[in-house]
């Protein structure tokens, strides 16, 4: 066989004996090698393909090892009570690289093969457990789906027995959602995986919380020049809990505006300005984050008429305008259109951001899969 080396070996340009094209194989440090055709007949053409093909994976390499060296060193993600700012920013930051990798035509690389992630959801879910699987297979780990339908829970194992087993399988992530407030901290302290809260009653959604500050982190430059006003269920919202966290630690200031009975009590310990009326909580705000209605969480307790409330505090163009001009609306889904946020105003792609929360969410959990995944290995290392 004819051959070349370059670079010290990284590259080898070869012909194989029935074709007359160069092939390349570049070897990065670490990294599997890359074997394809250069399409070249002309060596001089061939070695000008090869170098081009090295610098970029060496690039690429390059930026995975920057990423090695984290600013999130932690292995779970389980309470954004855990993040600093530094923190929120390098992942919001490492999601930003996978937000145009996902609108390429090939939508795949092999950063987690090899890898097995379990989606345990014993709560339904549409935006997460399907965004979790996107990510991760996009990412080329394998995802094992989880239902509260097919698990032993239901021959009363239990949760934490069924945590356990799934451990026993050496899997490298576990995300769960759980209705349980607490539930996802507990599991991360028996088993070796990372572990990721996708939602753990009225208590977190980290992931929910960061996909939201991605998007208005792609509107807006400056957090700090934020007021952000979440509204509604406020008492039973996992999203407004983390959404409080994370947005005022990236320096945001926060409206929270709801009827009284669905305040927490803690409400004046939060970073938060409190409103009844939406005209007072709505001034000035740039962003306007509306929440669903958490009807499964109200059992036993007075559920408000929901006419009275679309009244007073379903967001429509009307309402809207109490905000600044050209104030942007936001839902973590899902929705109850007619009831928290008009229909009309929801699909209103000038002033809604709700698709768009949905494709930041499967880059925020494609970094914080890659993020977790690599501190891991470096714990495992030492
Ligand atoms: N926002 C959110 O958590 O949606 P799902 O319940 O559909 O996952």
């Amino acid at each position: 066989m004819n051959f070349k080396l370059l670079k010290a070996g990284h590259i080898k340009l070869y012909k194989r004996e029935n074709s007359q094209y160069w092939q390349m194989k570049i070897k990065i440090p670490k990294q599997r090698a890359v074997r394809s055709s250069t399409g070249s007949k002309v060596f001089k053409e061939a070695e000008k393909i090869a170098l081009k093909n090295y610098s970029s994976l060496s690039k690429e390499n390059d930026n995975q090892i920057k990423r090695v060296k984290n600013l999130y060193k932690k292995i779970h993600l389980v309470e954004t009570a855990d993040l600093n700012k530094k923190e929120i920013e390098f992942i919001l930051d490492e999601a930003k690289k996978f937000i145009s990798f996902n609108r390429k035509r090939n939508k795949k690389n092999n950063l987690l093969e090899g890898r097995t992630i379990f989606n345990l959801f014993f709560e339904d879910s549409t935006r997460t457990r399907t965004s979790f699987e996107v990510a991760a297979k996009r990412l080329s780990a394998d995802l094992i789906n989880v239902a509260v339908k097919d698990s032993s829970i239901n021959k009363g194992e239990t949760l934490l027995d069924t945590m356990t087993t799934i451990n026993s399988m050496n899997p490298d992530v576990l995300i769960v959602r759980h209705p349980e407030e607490g539930i996802s901290k507990k599991i991360s302290m028996i088993v070796d995986a990372c572990v990721i809260n996708a939602g753990d009653g009225s208590h977190e959604h980290p992931t929910q919380a960061l996909l939201d500050a991605l998007t208005i982190k792609n509107r807006f430059k400056n957090f700090s020049k934020l007021q952000i006003a979440i509204c509604g269920d406020i008492l039973h919202s996992r999203v407004a809990r983390s959404n409080i966290i994370i947005l005022s630690k990236l320096g945001a200031k926060i409206n929270v505006i709801g009827p009284n009975e669905w305040l927490p009590k803690n409400i004046n310990k939060l970073p938060v300005n409190v409103f009844a009326d939406m005209k007072k909580g709505l001034k000035n705000c740039d962003i306007v984050m509306m929440l669903r209605i958490q009807k499964e969480r109200i059992v036993g307790k007075i559920m408000p008429n929901l006419k009275t409330y679309l009244k007073k505090y379903g967001l429509d163009y009307n309402k809207l305008k109490y905000a600044k001009k050209n104030a942007l609306v936001m839902h973590p889904g899902p929705m109850n259109r007619g009831i928290e946020i008009d229909s009309k105003l929801a699909d209103d792609i000038t002033r809604s951001l709700i698709q768009e929360q949905v494709a930041m969410g499967v880059a925020i959990r494609m970094a914080c899969l890659d993020i977790l995944i690599k501190n891991r290995d470096n714990v495992l290392k030492h």
